[in-house]
Protein backbone atom coordinates (compact mmCIF):
# COMPACT_ATOMS: atom_id res chain seq x y z
CA UNK A 1 0.00 0.00 0.00
CA UNK A 2 1.39 3.77 -1.38
CA UNK A 3 0.76 5.20 2.23
CA UNK A 4 0.90 4.43 6.16
CA UNK A 5 -2.93 4.76 6.66
CA UNK A 6 -4.03 1.35 8.10
CA UNK A 7 -5.55 -0.71 6.88
CA UNK A 8 -9.13 -0.20 8.10
CA UNK A 9 -9.06 3.44 10.47
CA UNK A 10 -11.98 2.82 13.17
CA UNK A 11 -12.92 6.42 12.85
CA UNK A 12 -14.28 5.84 9.05
CA UNK A 13 -16.76 3.64 8.31
CA UNK A 14 -15.94 1.21 5.70
CA UNK A 15 -20.06 1.40 3.36
CA UNK A 16 -21.28 -0.56 0.97
CA UNK A 17 -23.28 1.16 -1.36
CA UNK A 18 -24.88 -0.05 -4.51
CA UNK A 19 -24.34 1.15 -7.93
CA UNK A 20 -27.96 2.79 -8.23
CA UNK A 21 -26.71 4.88 -4.81
CA UNK A 22 -23.34 5.96 -6.54
CA UNK A 23 -25.63 6.70 -9.49
CA UNK A 24 -27.61 9.02 -7.58
CA UNK A 25 -24.52 10.68 -5.43
CA UNK A 26 -22.49 11.66 -8.84
CA UNK A 27 -24.92 12.35 -11.22
CA UNK A 28 -24.39 9.17 -13.38
CA UNK A 29 -27.04 6.97 -14.99
CA UNK A 30 -26.61 3.19 -15.41
CA UNK A 31 -26.74 4.38 -19.63
CA UNK A 32 -23.65 7.25 -18.93
CA UNK A 33 -21.80 4.73 -16.68
CA UNK A 34 -22.22 1.77 -19.79
CA UNK A 35 -20.96 4.55 -21.99
CA UNK A 36 -17.78 5.69 -20.59
CA UNK A 37 -14.84 5.25 -22.76
CA UNK A 38 -12.56 3.56 -20.38
CA UNK A 39 -11.91 2.48 -16.73
CA UNK A 40 -13.51 3.93 -13.66
CA UNK A 41 -11.29 4.32 -10.68
CA UNK A 42 -13.79 4.21 -7.62
CA UNK A 43 -11.37 5.65 -4.71
CA UNK A 44 -12.54 5.04 -1.94
CA UNK A 45 -14.19 1.64 -3.28
CA UNK A 46 -15.50 0.50 0.67
CA UNK A 47 -17.19 -2.51 0.32
CA UNK A 48 -19.51 -1.55 -2.33
CA UNK A 49 -21.27 -3.08 -5.04
CA UNK A 50 -19.83 -1.17 -7.89
CA UNK A 51 -16.90 -3.01 -9.68
CA UNK A 52 -19.24 -6.10 -9.84
CA UNK A 53 -22.73 -4.15 -10.58
CA UNK A 54 -20.48 -2.18 -13.18
CA UNK A 55 -19.25 -5.41 -15.29
CA UNK A 56 -22.49 -6.19 -15.68
CA UNK A 57 -23.16 -3.20 -17.78
CA UNK A 58 -19.54 -3.59 -19.32
CA UNK A 59 -18.29 -1.05 -17.23
CA UNK A 60 -14.52 -2.03 -15.90
CA UNK A 61 -14.37 -0.81 -12.35
CA UNK A 62 -11.30 -0.46 -10.16
CA UNK A 63 -12.03 -0.09 -6.28
CA UNK A 64 -8.94 1.48 -4.41
CA UNK A 65 -9.08 1.54 -0.61
CA UNK A 66 -6.25 0.68 1.87
CA UNK A 67 -9.10 -1.44 3.64
CA UNK A 68 -8.10 -4.25 0.72
CA UNK A 69 -4.93 -4.93 2.65
CA UNK A 70 -7.72 -7.33 4.70
CA UNK A 71 -9.45 -10.15 3.65
CA UNK A 72 -12.43 -10.03 1.80
CA UNK A 73 -14.68 -11.48 4.86
CA UNK A 74 -13.07 -8.73 7.47
CA UNK A 75 -13.60 -5.68 4.98
CA UNK A 76 -17.04 -7.33 5.26
CA UNK A 77 -17.22 -7.18 8.72
CA UNK A 78 -16.10 -3.47 9.04
CA UNK A 79 -18.76 -3.31 5.94
CA UNK A 80 -21.77 -4.79 8.89
CA UNK A 81 -20.59 -2.65 11.21
CA UNK A 82 -20.82 0.61 9.28
CA UNK A 83 -24.58 -0.65 8.21
CA UNK A 84 -25.19 -1.03 12.26
CA UNK A 85 -24.04 2.88 12.40
CA UNK A 86 -25.55 4.34 9.67
CA UNK A 87 -28.88 2.61 10.85
CA UNK A 88 -27.94 4.56 14.55
CA UNK A 89 -26.92 7.21 12.56
CA UNK A 90 -30.26 8.16 10.59
CA UNK A 91 -32.40 7.38 13.81
CA UNK A 92 -30.69 9.79 16.54
CA UNK A 93 -30.35 12.51 13.19
CA UNK A 94 -33.09 12.18 10.97
CA UNK A 95 -32.55 15.68 9.79
CA UNK A 96 -29.48 15.21 7.68
CA UNK A 97 -30.75 12.38 5.47
CA UNK A 98 -33.47 11.71 3.52
CA UNK A 99 -37.19 12.08 5.03
CA UNK A 100 -37.79 7.63 5.80
CA UNK A 101 -41.11 8.55 3.91
CA UNK A 102 -39.17 8.81 0.69
CA UNK A 103 -36.67 6.60 1.25
CA UNK A 104 -37.28 3.98 3.98
CA UNK A 105 -34.38 3.26 6.24
CA UNK A 106 -35.24 -0.46 6.20
CA UNK A 107 -35.49 -0.51 2.37
CA UNK A 108 -32.06 1.62 2.17
CA UNK A 109 -30.04 -0.62 4.74
CA UNK A 110 -31.35 -3.75 2.64
CA UNK A 111 -29.74 -2.58 -0.69
CA UNK A 112 -26.59 -2.05 1.37
CA UNK A 113 -26.54 -5.39 2.63
CA UNK A 114 -27.33 -6.39 -0.83
CA UNK A 115 -24.26 -4.94 -2.16
CA UNK A 116 -21.88 -6.07 0.80
CA UNK A 117 -22.94 -9.61 -0.12
CA UNK A 118 -22.20 -8.72 -3.75
CA UNK A 119 -18.32 -6.70 -2.70
CA UNK A 120 -17.61 -10.13 -0.69
CA UNK A 121 -18.22 -12.64 -3.60
CA UNK A 122 -16.92 -10.44 -6.31
CA UNK A 123 -13.63 -9.40 -4.54
CA UNK A 124 -12.71 -13.11 -4.13
CA UNK A 125 -13.87 -13.86 -7.30
CA UNK A 126 -12.15 -10.43 -9.27
CA UNK A 127 -9.26 -9.65 -6.64
CA UNK A 128 -7.38 -7.51 -9.38
CA UNK A 129 -10.12 -4.93 -9.06
CA UNK A 130 -9.85 -4.39 -5.67
CA UNK A 131 -6.23 -2.42 -4.86
CA UNK A 132 -5.33 -1.80 -1.45
CA UNK A 133 -4.23 1.72 -1.89
CA UNK A 134 -4.29 5.02 0.35
CA UNK A 135 -4.85 8.47 -1.02
CA UNK A 136 -2.99 11.14 -1.33
CA UNK A 137 -0.79 8.17 -3.93
CA UNK A 138 -2.29 5.89 -6.19
CA UNK A 139 -0.70 2.99 -7.77
CA UNK A 140 -1.80 3.80 -10.81
CA UNK A 141 -0.40 5.14 -14.46
CA UNK A 142 -0.70 8.91 -14.89
CA UNK A 143 -4.83 9.35 -16.91
CA UNK A 144 -5.14 5.75 -16.49
CA UNK A 145 -8.76 6.03 -16.00
CA UNK A 146 -11.68 8.19 -18.43
CA UNK A 147 -13.74 8.52 -15.26
CA UNK A 148 -12.65 8.75 -11.22
CA UNK A 149 -15.45 8.84 -8.52
CA UNK A 150 -14.69 9.65 -4.61
CA UNK A 151 -17.07 9.54 -2.57
CA UNK A 152 -17.28 10.05 1.23
CA UNK A 153 -13.73 10.63 2.29
CA UNK A 154 -12.14 13.90 1.87
CA UNK A 155 -14.83 16.30 2.56
CA UNK A 156 -16.45 13.53 4.93
CA UNK A 157 -14.18 13.65 7.66
CA UNK A 158 -11.65 16.66 7.78
CA UNK A 159 -10.36 15.81 10.70
CA UNK A 160 -8.57 12.80 8.89
CA UNK A 161 -7.94 15.03 5.76
CA UNK A 162 -6.49 18.41 6.52
CA UNK A 163 -6.42 21.09 3.76
CA UNK A 164 -2.73 20.17 2.95
CA UNK A 165 -3.73 16.33 2.60
CA UNK A 166 -7.36 16.81 0.89
CA UNK A 167 -5.22 19.37 -1.97
CA UNK A 168 -2.87 16.40 -2.36
CA UNK A 169 -5.56 13.67 -2.58
CA UNK A 170 -7.48 15.99 -5.01
CA UNK A 171 -4.28 16.17 -6.96
CA UNK A 172 -3.49 12.91 -7.44
CA UNK A 173 -6.92 11.69 -8.69
CA UNK A 174 -6.51 13.93 -11.26
CA UNK A 175 -3.29 12.77 -12.14
CA UNK A 176 -4.98 9.28 -12.57
CA UNK A 177 -7.46 10.38 -14.41
CA UNK A 178 -7.24 10.98 -18.19
CA UNK A 179 -6.94 14.74 -19.40
CA UNK A 180 -10.25 14.43 -21.39
CA UNK A 181 -11.82 12.61 -18.46
CA UNK A 182 -13.27 13.90 -15.02
CA UNK A 183 -13.10 13.27 -11.04
CA UNK A 184 -16.32 13.78 -9.38
CA UNK A 185 -16.05 14.38 -5.67
CA UNK A 186 -19.46 13.89 -3.17
CA UNK A 187 -20.34 14.91 -0.71
CA UNK A 188 -18.68 18.72 -0.03
CA UNK A 189 -19.88 18.18 3.41
CA UNK A 190 -18.81 16.25 6.63
CA UNK A 191 -21.07 13.88 8.29
CA UNK A 192 -22.59 16.34 10.54
CA UNK A 193 -24.03 18.20 7.31
CA UNK A 194 -21.56 21.24 7.61
CA UNK A 195 -20.40 22.31 4.19
CA UNK A 196 -16.24 22.76 3.52
CA UNK A 197 -15.41 25.76 4.30
CA UNK A 198 -12.12 25.84 2.46
CA UNK A 199 -13.25 24.81 -0.90
CA UNK A 200 -12.99 28.27 -2.39
CA UNK A 201 -9.23 28.48 -1.18
CA UNK A 202 -9.03 24.64 -2.30
CA UNK A 203 -10.00 25.29 -5.96
CA UNK A 204 -8.10 28.26 -6.42
CA UNK A 205 -5.11 26.00 -5.14
CA UNK A 206 -5.81 23.46 -8.03
CA UNK A 207 -5.86 26.06 -10.64
CA UNK A 208 -2.60 27.14 -9.97
CA UNK A 209 -1.93 23.70 -10.40
CA UNK A 210 -3.40 24.26 -13.78
CA UNK A 211 -6.45 21.64 -12.71
CA UNK A 212 -9.98 22.98 -13.74
CA UNK A 213 -12.99 22.58 -11.51
CA UNK A 214 -16.75 23.42 -10.77
CA UNK A 215 -19.48 22.83 -8.16
CA UNK A 216 -21.94 20.59 -10.22
CA UNK A 217 -26.06 20.39 -9.25
CA UNK A 218 -27.40 17.43 -9.51
CA UNK A 219 -30.98 16.83 -8.85
CA UNK A 220 -31.70 14.24 -6.10
CA UNK A 221 -34.18 11.62 -6.29
CA UNK A 222 -34.99 11.01 -3.37
CA UNK A 223 -36.76 14.61 -2.69
CA UNK A 224 -36.04 17.02 -5.31
CA UNK A 225 -33.34 19.08 -4.09
CA UNK A 226 -29.57 19.19 -5.69
CA UNK A 227 -26.76 17.76 -4.96
CA UNK A 228 -23.13 19.75 -5.06
CA UNK A 229 -20.80 17.41 -6.48
CA UNK A 230 -17.01 18.81 -6.93
CA UNK A 231 -16.02 17.77 -10.58
CA UNK A 232 -12.55 18.18 -11.60
CA UNK A 233 -10.27 17.88 -14.46
CA UNK A 234 -7.22 18.99 -16.46
CA UNK A 235 -7.29 22.63 -16.83
CA UNK A 236 -5.67 22.66 -20.22
CA UNK A 237 -7.91 20.06 -22.01
CA UNK A 238 -10.95 22.14 -20.79
CA UNK A 239 -9.57 24.95 -22.38
CA UNK A 240 -8.66 23.11 -26.16
CA UNK A 241 -12.94 22.02 -25.67
CA UNK A 242 -14.01 24.86 -25.14
CA UNK A 243 -12.74 25.52 -28.52
CA UNK A 244 -14.26 22.85 -29.40
CA UNK A 245 -17.72 24.21 -29.55
CA UNK A 246 -18.96 20.18 -29.91
CA UNK A 247 -16.91 19.22 -26.93
CA UNK A 248 -17.55 22.16 -24.74
CA UNK A 249 -18.10 21.07 -20.92
CA UNK A 250 -18.09 17.40 -22.22
CA UNK A 251 -15.34 15.45 -19.96
CA UNK A 252 -17.12 11.98 -20.54
C1 LIG B 1 -17.39 6.09 4.13
S1 LIG B 1 -16.42 4.95 3.20
C2 LIG B 1 -16.81 5.41 1.55
C3 LIG B 1 -16.84 4.23 0.61
C4 LIG B 1 -17.58 4.47 -0.71
N1 LIG B 1 -16.93 5.46 -1.53
C5 LIG B 1 -19.01 4.91 -0.44
O1 LIG B 1 -19.40 6.00 -0.87
O2 LIG B 1 -19.74 4.15 0.17
C6 LIG B 1 -14.82 5.58 3.50
C7 LIG B 1 -13.72 4.63 2.99
O3 LIG B 1 -12.49 5.34 2.91
C8 LIG B 1 -11.46 4.40 3.10
N2 LIG B 1 -10.23 5.14 3.39
C9 LIG B 1 -9.71 5.50 4.58
N3 LIG B 1 -8.56 6.18 4.41
C10 LIG B 1 -8.35 6.26 3.07
C11 LIG B 1 -7.33 6.82 2.26
N4 LIG B 1 -6.28 7.48 2.79
N5 LIG B 1 -7.43 6.69 0.92
C12 LIG B 1 -8.48 6.04 0.36
N6 LIG B 1 -9.47 5.48 1.09
C13 LIG B 1 -9.41 5.59 2.41
C14 LIG B 1 -12.00 3.55 4.24
O4 LIG B 1 -11.32 2.31 4.33
C15 LIG B 1 -13.47 3.42 3.86
O5 LIG B 1 -13.72 2.25 3.14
Amino acid sequence: MADDTPAVDPGLLVTSRPLDEYCGLFGLTRARLAAVPGPVLDCPGGAAGLPAEARALGCHVIAADPAYALPPPEVAAHALAARAAMAAAMAARPELYPPARLRPYDRYLRSWDRARRLYTADSAAHPEQYVAAALPRLPFADGAFALTLSGYLLFAYPERFGPRRQLDALVELVRVTAPDGEVRVYPLHDGHGRPCGRLDALRYALGERRIASEIRRFPRAEDGRTRRVLVLCAADHRRRAAGNSQQAGGCI
